[in-house]
């Protein structure tokens, strides 16, 4: 069995535990996740790194647990003969030691300085700290001193870059792609599945759909931001992905596996009059007949929608639900359920 550290990033941190929980629960293998606050561990005989660090948006890296030593052990146990005889000769490789209990930076140093020299004379690889091939981390905690090899997500820096205002077509009530990347986790998208998005807008959700491997399906009631999500999906070359202009009150589509999606609510999307209450209550009456038995809904709407009372009224029990405070007088709440 391994063990692996996850580190979530500080920005939403419920958000972000919820996001790996429930990539964790639709992943294939068994895993056993705890969390002391935003720490989580992670105890599985499959390798969860690949997945999560492309998939999670809220998660900022996973450490490997390679070895555990007591605190007062001689600090070249940590690195066993089987540690050492993993590291290629010519690879390059970088240490940094993290204390969780204030050890000064002199202390930390020292200890880097220890480790690295000793897998430099072992092993014979290269120390690089800008691209190194490996990454060391030691946690010095009070009892014990930890050594992993830790692994960077590599979907952050990418959604970093995909600021709305930057968008091919931009449109204000365009979703982030974080927030995007999280709703599509926690609604459990799989490579493959069809993922329905009925108030699709400028096709922020629809992208992030995309780029997990499933088909996007957008509905909106303007044509301009049916045409203006094309534009989006085409900038990020998706090619397989259904667009219509249609009404969310009578959706036009047979099957989805799922459905991740944003009501409109604030000045910034239309209704043309309807109210935005009836559109979230309207979608929960439909989605039976359009979501798949096993299929999950991840809605994001504002607290002033009161979709706790909605999802109350059809009797319908929530997996998750997560509140954001966006602005003073605006708590965002992202839902998710089955039908
Ligand atoms: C919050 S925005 C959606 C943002 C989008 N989901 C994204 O990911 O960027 C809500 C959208 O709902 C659309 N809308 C409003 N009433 C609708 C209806 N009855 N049927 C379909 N779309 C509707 C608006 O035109 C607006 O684009």
């Amino acid at each position: 069995m391994h063990e692996y550290l996850i580190d979530i990033s500080g920005e939403i941190p419920h958000l972000g535990k919820a996001e790996v929980d429930s990539l964790v629960e639709n992943h294939d293998g068994v895993y056993n996740l705890t969390w002391n606050g935003t720490d989580g561990t992670l105890k599985t005989q499959n390798n969860p790194i690949e997945f999560l660090i492309d998939r999670a948006a809220y998660l900022k890296r996973i450490v490997k647990i390679l070895n555990k030593i007591p605190r007062d052990t001689l600090i070249a146990h940590l690195m066993d003969k089987d540690i050492l005889s993993r590291i290629a000769p010519f690879s390059s490789f970088s240490v940094r030691t993290e204390s969780r209990i204030n050890d000064s930076s002199e202390v930390r140093e020292r200890i880097t300085r220890k480790i690295g020299a000793k897998i430099k004379s072992v092993s014979g690889a290269k120390v690089c700290l800008d691209y190194p091939e490996r990454k060391f981390l030691v946690i010095m905690d009070s009892s014990e001193i930890i050594l992993g090899e830790y692994y960077n997500s590599r979907v952050r820096p990418k959604l970093r870059k995909l600021k709305t205002g930057m968008r091919r077509y931009f449109h204000p009530s365009m979703m982030n792609a974080f927030l995007a990347r999280s709703m599509c986790n926690l609604a459990g998208v799989k490579k493959g599945n069809i993922v329905l998005d009925p108030f699709c807008g400028a096709g922020g959700l629809l992208c992030e759909i995309a780029d997990v491997g499933a088909i996007p399906v957008g509905i909106d009631l303007s044509w301009k931001l049916v045409n203006g999500a094309r534009l989006n999906l085409e900038e990020d070359r998706i090619q397989r992905y259904g667009l219509v202009q249609g009404d969310a009150f009578s959706i036009p589509i047979e099957r989805c596996d799922c459905i991740v999606t944003d009501p409109p609510y604030g000045r910034c999307s239309s209704t043309r009059g309807a109210h935005s209450k009836h559109l979230v209550r309207s979608l929960i009456e439909q989605a039976p007949e359009i979501v798949k038995p096993t299929g999950k809904i991840c809605i994001g709407a504002s607290s002033k929608m009161n979709v706790d009372q909605i999802i109350e009224d059809f009797d319908i029990s929530t997996k998750y639900k997560i509140s954001i405070p966006v602005h003073k007088g605006l708590i965002r709440e992202i839902f998710v359920f089955n039908v």
